[in-house]
Formats: structure tokens, sequence, C-alpha cells
């Protein structure tokens, strides 16, 4: 795993920021506040597009994700191997089957041939984690899933 800094400095002062603007108002941050509408906006200017919200963890994102898809009960979603026991969590609490795809040979993620092996007719999705920041063949993946009719969760916790 590479090192990673979670909190510069950058980090730390729009931190402080937000604590100063609630610090003087009657209520809680609660949902949808300014500071995640911010949030979310320059999400979407950094993907160059689309829409986004945000949540309070990892899983509840992987949670949410797989309840906006509507996937069949019971099929099964493709997941990589390496991840934190939230993707499993998510997929379970969904009502869905986790199926797991091989890690590449000197990588930690799955790439498009071990999603291939795992295919099957009851498969509905494909989440893919990149893991210790390192991309994911997700070129190879999209075009497999686009050839079976199957839809696609990153997950870039790690990223
Ligand atoms: C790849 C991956 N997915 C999901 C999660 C779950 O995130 P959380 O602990 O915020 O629920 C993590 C947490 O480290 C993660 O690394």
């Amino acid at each position: 795993m590479p090192t990673r800094g979670a909190l510069s400095d950058e980090e730390e002062s729009l931190i402080a920021e937000v604590i100063a603007y609630y610090r003087d108002k009657p209520t809680d941050p609660g949902y949808q506040g300014v500071f995640e509408e911010r949030y979310c906006n320059m999400f979407c200017d950094l993907l160059g597009g689309g829409w986004a919200d945000s949540v309070a963890t990892g899983t509840a994102s992987l949670y949410v994700a797989l309840q906006a898809l509507e996937l069949p009960k019971g099929s099964e979603v493709i997941v990589s191997p390496i991840t934190d026991p939230g993707s499993m969590s998510a997929i379970i609490l969904n009502g869905l089957s986790p199926a797991l795809a091989d890690a590449n040979p000197g990588s930690y993620n799955i790439s498009s041939d071990s999603v291939r092996a795992q295919i099957t007719d009851r498969t509905s999705a494909i989440m893919v984690v990149h893991a210790a920041g390192q991309a994911a063949d997700i070129s190879g993946i999209m075009d497999l899933a686009r050839a079976h009719n199957l839809r696609v969760i990153e997950d870039c916790s790690q990223a």
C-alpha cells in the first residue's frame, strides 16, 4: 500500500471553515447543506459533468448505488476480492449475492479476464475496486459489461 496523507493543510482549513459556519447556527448541519452542495458540485466538475450526492461512509455509498440500480433480488454481483468488508455488506444487505473475481498477478485489482470467469446467467452487476491507488482496467471491464448487459459500480475509496 502506498502511504497516504489523508489531511493536508487545505483540508484542515476547510474543516475549520465548516465548524466556524455551523458554530453560529441554531441547527446541526443535517443533510443537503451548503457545504455538501459545494462538495457535490465540485465533484461533478472534476468528473466533467453528471450528478452526485454524498453519504457518510463508503459502505453507505455502495449500498445506495446498488439500491439505485434496482437489480433483481438474489442476482449476483461480481466483486473484487481485495477490498473492505463494506463491499460485501452492501451487496448482501441489498438481497444480492457476492461473486468474487480473482485479483491479477502483480496487482490488487480484478481484470476483464477474471471478471469473465465469474459471469453466469444470474450476474447483474460488477463492483470494481481501484485498490491501493492503482486503477483497474476499467475500459476492458466496461466493454465486457456492455457485451453482457451488466451494470458497473466503481469503488474509488482507495484511489
Ligand atoms: C475499497 C473500500 N470500499 C469500501 C470501504 C468502506 O468504507 P467505510 O469504512 O467508510 O464504510 C472501504 C474502507 O476502507 C474501502 O477501502
